[in-house]
C-alpha cells in the first residue's frame, strides 16, 4: 500500500472556475508503451500519463532490454525503439508493477509467451488482489504460472501459447486485454467473450500496430496473432483521461456557482458511463468541440454548478463507471434523496475495497450509507466534516473525498492520500487553479 501523504480538503471559498488541461489517459497510456515495446520500429508517443502507475510499465521494458527516450522534462512525450514480439531480454530482477493492476495483469500476457522465466510482483495493495483471473486462461494458453494462492509474487515460466476461446466470468479490460496479448503470441485464434463490455482501448489500438482484431455481432473478440506488430508511422496521441476529469466534474456540478471546462477528454463510450450517472443525477454537463485523435473521440466538458438528486444506477452502466463511483459516491452523499448501486462487486477488489472504504470515509464525515456485498445505498444530504479519514493508499478515495470535502461544514483530513501520485500527480495543483480548497499537509 502507498501508506503516506496526508490532503487537508475543506468547504470551498467560491464557485470553481477555470479551464484544465488533463493529463493524458491511463489505461491507454499502458498500452501504448506496452505495444510500442513489443513492435518492429519507433513509436512516438503524446500525452502519455507520467504518473506511477505508467512509469512502472516503462521502467519493466527498460529492464528487459527496451530503449525508451523521454522527449520533455514532463515525461508526457517519449520514443520507444520497439525489440518485436521476441526482442525482450531477462531481466536481471523481479518486475515491479507497484501499485498497478493494469500493469501487472497486462503485462503478465506478454510475460506468459516470453523465451525466459521472470518473476513479477506489486506493493502490499497489489499483492492481495485476485491475479488468478488472468493466471487460469493463461495456463489454458499453455503458460506455466507459479505463486501462492495465485497471488503476487508470481513466477511466469516462458513458454509456447496456443489460442483458446476464453469466456471471462467478470467485464474487465485486464482479463481481457491480458488473454489478447498472450494471443499475440499463440498458436490458433484466441477469442474473448464478456459478460458486458468493457473499456475496449485494446482492440482499438491493436490495429494502429498492424494486428487486426474483429468483434462479431456477438460481441465475440476475436484475435489471429499476425506474427508481429509494427510500429505505426504517425505519433500515437493519448487524450486526457476521463477518470480524471471526472473528479473536477462532479466538484463543479457540488460547488455554488461553479463554471469549469475540462479540455479534450476521451469520449470512448465504454468510459462514459459517469457521463450518464452525473446526468441522470442532474448535473449540467455540456459536451462541445467533439473531434478525433487517433482512434478515439474527444470533446470539452463545461460544467456548470447544478443541484444533484439521487438515482438508482443501471447496472448496465456499471462496467463503464467502474472507477467513477468514489466520485459518484461524494456526490451521491450531498445529492438530494437516495442513491442506490448494485451490482458492483467488482468494487471491492479495486487498489482498495472501495465500497467499504467510502463507506466508512462518507460514514465519518456525517453521511448515512449502507453497504450491501455489491454496492451501498445513501440518503444524501449534508456533511459536516471535521474528521480524518484513511483513504488506505487508494488514489481515487483520496481524490473522491477532497471532493466531497469541498461542500462539507469544516475541513477533512485525508490519511495516506500519497497514492493520488500513480494516476494524476498533479490533481492538487490542478484543483487549485480551479479554486479548490484543497493542499498537502506539510507538517
Ligand atoms: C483498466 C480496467 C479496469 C479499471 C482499471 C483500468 C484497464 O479494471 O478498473 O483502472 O486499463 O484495462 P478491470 O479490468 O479489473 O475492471
Amino acid at each position: 500500500m502507498n501508506v503516506g501523504g496526508t490532503l487537508i480538503a475543506g468547504p470551498a471559498k467560491t464557485g470553481l472556475s477555470g479551464t484544465l488541461h488533463i493529463p493524458g489517459d491511463k489505461s491507454m497510456s499502458h498500452r501504448a508503451i506496452m505495444l510500442a515495446s513489443i513492435a518492429e520500429g519507433t513509436t512516438e508517443i503524446h500525452g502519455f500519463l507520467p504518473g506511477d502507475d505508467c512509469l512502472a510499465t516503462a521502467q519493466m521494458f527498460v529492464e528487459m532490454g527496451v530503449r525508451i527516450d523521454w522527449l520533455n522534462d514532463e515525461k508526457t512525450s517519449l520514443k520507444v525503439y520497439g525489440v518485436g514480439l521476441h526482442g525482450l531480454k531477462k531481466p536481471s530482477r523481479m518486475l515491479d508493477a507497484g501499485n498497478s493492476g493494469t500493469c501487472v495483469r497486462l503485462m503478465m500476457g506478454i510475460l506468459a509467451a516470453q523465451a525466459f522465466d521472470c518473476v513479477i510482483s506489486g506493493d502490499a495493495s497489489l499483492q492481495k488482489r485476485p491475479m488468478k483471473r488472468v493466471a487460469d486462461p493463461l495456463r489454458m494458453m499453455g503458460a506455466k504460472i507459479t505463486g501462492e494462492y495465485d497471488l503476487l509474487p508470481l513466477t511466469i515460466h516462458g513458454s509456447k501459447l496456443h489460442g483458446i476461446h476464453h469466456t471471462s466470468k467478470v467485464a474487465s479490460a485486464q482479463v481481457k486485454s491480458c488473454v489478447l496479448f498472450a494471443g499475440l503470441y499463440a498458436q490458433g485464434e484466441t477469442t474473448v467473450t464478456e459478460p458486458r463490455p468493457s473499456r475496449d482501448h485494446t482492440e482499438r489500438m491493436l490495429p494502429l500496430f498492424g494486428q487486426s482484431i474483429d468483434v462479431d455481432e456477438q460481441g465475440v473478440i476475436h484475435l489471429q496473432a499476425a506474427g508481429k506488430l509494427i510500429a505505426p508511422q504517425a505519433p500515437i496521441h493519448i487524450p486526457a483521461d476521463p477518470s480524471s476529469a471526472c473528479f473536477f466534474a462532479v466538484a463543479a456540478s457540488l460547488v455554488a456557482d461553479s463554471n469549469i471546462i475540462l479540455k479534450s477528454i476521451g469520449m470512448n463510450p465504454l468510459r462514459n458511463g459517469w457521463k450518464r450517472i452525473l446526468s441522470d443525477m442532474g448535473a449540467d454537463l455540456d459536451l462541445q468541440q467533439s473531434t478525433t485523435v487517433g482512434d478515439e473521440e474527444v470533446a470539452d466538458i463545461h460544467v456548470s454548478y447544478q443541484s444533484l438528486h439521487g438515482v438508482h444506477v443501471n447496472p448496465v452502466d456499471v462496467p463503464d463507471a467502474i472507477d467513477e463511483f468514489p466520485a459518484i459516491f461524494a456526490a451521491a452523499s450531498l445529492a438530494e434523496g437516495r442513491f442506490k448501486l448494485t451490482d458492483a462487486e467488482e468494487l471491492r477488489v479495486k487498489e482498495s475495497d472501495r465500497i467499504a472504504v467510502m463507506a466508512k470515509a462518507l460514514r465519518l464525515a456525517g453521511a448515512t450509507i449502507e453497504e450491501f456485498s455489491d454496492g451501498a445505498s445513501m440518503l444524501g444530504g449534508d456533511l459536516k466534516g471535521g474528521v480524518s479519514i484513511d483513504a488506505h493508499g487508494d488514489h481515487r478515495i483520496a481524490m473522491a473525498m477532497a471532493v466531497a470535502a469541498q461542500c462539507a461544514e469544516a475541513d477533512i483530513r485525508i490519511e495516506n492520500a500519497a497514492a493520488i501520485a500513480t494516476s494524476f500527480p498533479d490533481f492538487v495543483p490542478l484543483a487549485q487553479i480551479l479554486g479548490m480548497n484543497v493542499h498537502w499537509d506539510a507538517s
